[in-house]
């Protein structure tokens, strides 16, 4: 029985959607899913139903191309969370929202924390102060959808909501107590240091948040798993794991090697 993570399967991309529907069954094992499935409710739903059928359990955390507003009932911002809540719910996905599950395959006992933090444009230089930051990243051609597509309603900005979901998340952390092993799942990295991005170093502002920086030492996390970056890798800090298990889009990764090759093992 394993742990298994990926992330970033952009199923709105006709080539990654055709790949999933050749991904073979894995019925004892578990799948952590961290964000980024598609903008789309029928093909993030029809991405769910497709692991759901191919794992034993199923955890979903939202990625910012979750919460892009798309034409249709669903609505902008929290209220399109709140519908790919339900959405996930519906085809019996775990989501930020629901109880934990517990861990007992291989490795370690530990909780399989989900969570939507979101970003703050934090990860940017010292000297670049935050009414600048669209500028500067600008200036070497770095720019996110996420400006014109993720509505950030009811909250002012994206910053507010994501300093909303960090303050809720750390209560819900703390409740389970500093003892208990855990696992989170988080589109975005908790730590600056492990945003790697050598192609656009300056899409850093979007790619997470300061406050979660010490999160992996003082909530005993033993694992932590995000995507979003697109660029695959390990690392490790102060005993704890963490994985960027982004699949991303077709021209970065391997066809041929179908999706099965990038699901990452994170039993802890
Ligand atoms: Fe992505
Ligand atoms: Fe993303």
């Amino acid at each position: 029985m394993k742990l298994l993570a990926i992330s970033d399967l952009h199923l709105n991309s006709t080539a990654n959607m055709q790949a999933l529907t050749e991904l073979p069954a894995f019925p004892d094992d578990w799948l952590v899913v961290a964000g980024d499935i598609a903008e789309s409710p029928d093909r993030f739903r029809e991405g769910l139903e497709l692991l759901r059928d191919r794992f034993a359990k199923v955890i979903w955390a939202p990625g910012n191309h979750d919460l892009w507003t798309v034409p249709g009932p669903l609505g902008r911002g929290q209220q399109k969370y709140e519908a790919f809540v339900e959405l996930a719910r519906a085809v019996g996905v775990i989501t930020p929202e629901d109880p934990y599950a517990v861990w007992t395959g291989s490795g370690e006992p530990s909780v399989v924390v989900p969570t939507f933090l979101l970003y703050d444009y934090s990860f940017r230089p010292d000297d670049v102060p935050l009414g600048k930051v669209i500028e500067w990243a600008r200036a070497e051609r770095a720019v996110c959808g996420d400006e014109l597509l993720l509505d950030p309603a009811p909250f002012a900005s994206r910053s507010e909501w994501c300093h909303h979901r960090c303050c809720a998340t750390e209560l819900r952390l703390e409740e389970l107590g500093i003892e208990v092993p855990k696992i989170i799942v988080n589109h975005y990295p908790l730590r600056r240091d492990l945003v790697h991005l050598p192609r656009i170093p300056r899409f850093s502002p979007w790619c997470g948040t300061v406050l979660t920086e010490n999160w992996h030492t003082r909530f005993n996390v033993r694992v932590a798993v995000s995507g979003h970056l697109h660029v695959r890798r390990t690392d490790w800090r102060d005993g704890t794991r963490f994985e960027e298990v982004s699949l991303g889009y077709p021209w970065q990764w391997d066809e041929r090697r179908g999706i099965a090759a990038y699901l990452r093992d994170i039993s802890p």
